[in-house]
This record gives C-alpha cells, sequence and structure tokens, in this order.
C-alpha cells in the first residue's frame, strides 16, 4: 500500500513575485527553488551545508536553502542572486566587480558568494579585508580561493574602484 505525503501550502515572496506551491514536509527550499521554480543559480552541491553554492537571502539573511526546509519559508521574502540584480544599484556594482576582478570564479559558486557578498555590503558598507574573508568561509571553491573575491568586495565596497563599462 503506497502513503500518499500530506501537501503544505505555502505563499512566499520571490525575487519581488507573489508565489504559491506546496509543499511536503520533506522538501528543500534549494529543491523547491532549482527543481521545481527553475531557479538556476539556487544550485545544489554537498547538500548537507558544506559549500555554499545554494546561498540565497531568505528575510534578508544569507542561508543555505538546502538546509532550510520548503514548509519554513511562508510568508517570508526569498531572493536569488537574479533577485538582487534587479533595481538594485550596489548590487549591479558588485556584479560589476565580480567580472572585474573574479574572473575565474566559475558558475558553481558565483551566485551563492554574490548574495553573501551583498549581505556584508548590506551590513557594512566598508568592510575590512577580515570581514570580507569571515563572510565568505561558508563557501568551498575549488576554483579560485578566495582572494579574488575579497579584492571584488573590496572595489565594491564605499570607497572603492570598480570599473562601469
Ligand atoms: S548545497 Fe547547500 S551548502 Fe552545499
Ligand atoms: S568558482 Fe568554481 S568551484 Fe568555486
Amino acid at each position: 500500500m503506497t502513503q500518499s505525503r500530506k501537501l503544505l501550502k505555502r505563499k512566499f515572496t520571490l525575487n519581488g513575485q507573489p508565489q504559491e506551491v506546496d509543499v511536503d514536509g520533506h522538501e528543500t527550499l534549494q529543491h523547491l527553488l532549482q527543481e521545481r521554480l527553475q531557479l538556476s543559480e539556487c544550485r545544489r552541491g554537498c547538500d548537507r551545508g558544506d559549500c555554499g553554492v545554494c546561498t540565497v537571502m531568505l528575510d534578508g539573511q544569507p542561508v543555505y536553502a538546502c538546509l532550510v526546509m520548503a514548509a519554513e519559508v511562508d510568508q517570508s521574502i526569498v531572493e536569488t542572486a537574479q533577485g538582487l540584480s534587479a533595481a538594485n544599484a550596489k548590487y549591479q556594482r558588485l556584479q560589476r566587480a565580480f567580472q572585474e576582478h573574479a574572473l575565474t570564479l566559475c558558475h558553481l559558486c558565483r551566485p551563492g558568494l554574490l548574495v553573501s557578498a551583498s549581505a556584508l555590503l548590506g551590513e557594512r558598507p566598508a568592510p575590512s579585508q577580515e570581514q570580507i574573508r569571515a563572510a565568505i568561509s561558508g563557501h568551498l571553491c575549488r576554483c579560485s580561493g578566495p582572494d579574488q573575491v575579497v579584492r571584488a568586495v573590496l572595489a565594491a565596497a564605499d570607497g572603492g574602484k570598480v570599473e562601469t563599462s
């Protein structure tokens, strides 16, 4: 005999748009975003809170989407890297700085790192190197290491210089 799982209705705002979804208690936010809502920048990596590639903003704080159950996001505000870029001049400056200073970052880590860096700059417009390293320490990156990300965030910070074209 097969048992059907109970579905829960959840409403939240995703990248500025209202969402209403049915979720079961076992689905992660990462799965919901990438597999069902087609947001490819919320990547699946370790699936256990080790790598950071699934990082999204939940109610203004960066979280690992693989560690958040979809059922928990009722009435919340969720933003992915894509959503942060819309009409956000500071975020666009950060994106340009990543393009200029973090050239070897592959597409696996980039969206999650942008979310974490954006959250940091929201709290500390001119962070120190140590604060930047702490903010991105939850991202394990095989290709690039943290140095170029630190340079990019410094360039995008208040007082930093970043090319505009
Ligand atoms: S997939 Fe979420 S932290 Fe690795
Ligand atoms: S930039 Fe490629 S694994 Fe991190």
